[in-house]
């Protein structure tokens, strides 16, 4: 279904991101039918060229990176007709009248901000300057929001001058990804499991993120950040919530971010004890952390692990485990909730825990399954033996793997449709950061230096025996 007339404007079009996620991902909306007939797409950014050169990076773009769509050069081409450039100095006065001059009247405007966070004020304050924040026009922000609650509260505010809350589309692109969105579907779909969902039933939670790649590349600046504040403030945070989070009472973009709000406000401050922080070693398939990003007595995590407590009536007593980390041994993002025993077992059974679990894989192959206790087959008599009851969503929806829409795609499809569910509010940010604060101030503070752990492992030693106290274990990463 088309959605609404719009022009797009997209700065720092000539980065990273735009190459990589922005412009290849409007395309494949592009060949969905989702454009309608006059929408266009105004690449900004101060690189002085014309729109051909423009357009010849972008069909490289489209090529290198939007799949097998990618590869029908005729409606690439298609595509490219609805591009233009403007260069436009963020700073300066350069290419702001000539930009204003592009815009149609009457379509949604939404300007897409992919650029440092630095800059955010001032393209705010040219965009109202130069006539083109209107009252219905929104505005896209990528992470990192801020470094800290201040610096949250100083751009949230920088914002507010020039756009409404309602304005503003705060991008954590994990919301986008189908998987995350099911958890929804699956919790407040379904009447299985929202009983069980509680501190009655649930043992506890496992929230893994692990990613195989490195540093490399942009190791100024996730040395800067380190994992807390590049992956737990905003993306694990987002996955907790949305697996910690009361029904909202609808499906509604305030009515979700609401109950995800509740959450964060109700998370206890961490004990030292409750943190882990690694670092990778170089092995054989490439250099350590420090080497990466080039700073030899860096204190910068490259993993962390946390054990997380909700303060709330559903959660008392229930921890949720955190991890995400680089160079780890596979990429795999899953959530997994290990529910209690059963009060009583009536079977005179050895080993085997009977513990049901229920894994969430968010990619890749996403699906769910659930493990089951049932009878061993054969004459063998009553013993029981583990399954798993699977779905993948591949199989089950007849939707090839690679062909998924990416997040981005979705994410920037809602901006022009005008529907906030899937971004992050500016309370909800300040509250995220409010949380992860003392954690980096407590670790600045201390003269300790991370776990070091091999690559292509699961990560340091002391990640283990976080769980390993409490007896229990991480689900092996694979
Ligand atoms: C980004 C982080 O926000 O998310 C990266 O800055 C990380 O460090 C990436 O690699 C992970 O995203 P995905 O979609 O590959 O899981």
């Amino acid at each position: 279904i088309p959605v609404e007339d719009f022009d797009l404007v997209i700065f720092g079009s000539t980065g990273d991101l735009a190459r990589r996620k922005i412009f290849p991902g409007l395309y494949r909306r592009f060949i969905a039918g989702q454009f309608p007939q006059g929408a266009q797409i105004i690449g900004a950014a101060r690189t002085q060229q014309d729109t051909a050169a423009f357009r010849d990076e972008m069909r490289k773009a489209i090529v290198e990176f939007a799949g097998n769509p990618g590869k029908d050069a005729a409606k690439v081409e298609e595509f490219l007709q609805r591009l233009t450039y403007v260069s436009v100095d963020a700073r300066g006065t350069t290419g702001w009248e000539e930009l204003h001059e592009h815009m149609r009247e009457g379509v949604v405007h939404a300007f897409y901000f992919s650029v440092a966070p630095a800059l955010f004020g001032d393209i705010a304050q040219r965009l109202s300057q130069y006539g083109m924040a209107d009252d219905d026009s929104r505005i896209v922000v990528e992470k990192p929001f801020g470094r800290d609650l201040v610096s949250a509260r100083e751009l949230n505010a920088t914002l507010a001058r020039h756009f409404r809350e309602d304005q503003i589309y705060r991008i954590d692109h994990y919301l986008g990804k189908e998987t995350v969105q099911n958890l929804m579907a699956v919790r407040f779909a379904n009447i299985l499991f929202e009983p069980l969902w509680n501190a009655q039933y649930v043992d506890h939670v496992q929230i893994t993120v692990a990613e195989t790649v490195g540093v490399a590349g942009r190791g100024e600046y996730y040395d800067q950040s380190g994992a807390i504040r590049d992956m737990v403030q905003n993306h694990m945070m987002q996955l907790l919530c949305l697996t910690a989070m009361e029904p909202p009472y609808h499906f509604d973009p305030n009515a979700v971010r609401d109950e995800k709000l509740k959450v964060i406000r109700a998370l206890e401050p961490l004990e030292p004890d409750d943190i882990v922080r690694g670092q990778y070693l170089a092995g054989p398939d490439g250099p350590g952390y420090v080497e990466d990003v080039e700073h030899p007595d860096s204190r910068t995590e490259s993993f962390v692990a946390l054990k997380v407590r909700i303060s709330n009536w559903r959660w008392q007593g229930t921890p949720f485990y955190l991890r995400t980390g680089k160079r780890l041994r596979a990429r795999t993002s899953e959530i997994v909730i290990t529910f209690k025993d059963p009060p009583h077992s009536i079977f005179d059974d050895d080993g085997v825990s009977p513990a049901n679990q229920l894994v969430i894989k968010l990619q890749p192959n996403e699906g769910m399954h659930l493990t089951m206790m049932i009878k061993e087959p054969g004459p063998g008599g009553m013993r029981l033996v583990q399954v798993p009851l699977d779905m993948s969503f591949a199989d089950a929806l007849g939707a090839n793997g690679t062909d998924m829409p990416d997040a981005y795609e979705r994410l920037i499809m809602d901006v022009i449709r005008g529907n906030q569910t899937l971004f992050m509010r500016g309370d909800e940010v300040e509250a995220a950061w409010a949380w992860t604060d003392p954690i980096i101030s407590g670790w600045e503070q201390s003269t300790r230096s991370p776990e070091p752990y091999d690559a292509g492992s699961s990560g340091p030693e002391e990640a283990l025996r976080l769980l390993h106290r409490d007896d229990r274990r991480w689900r092996e990463i694979r």
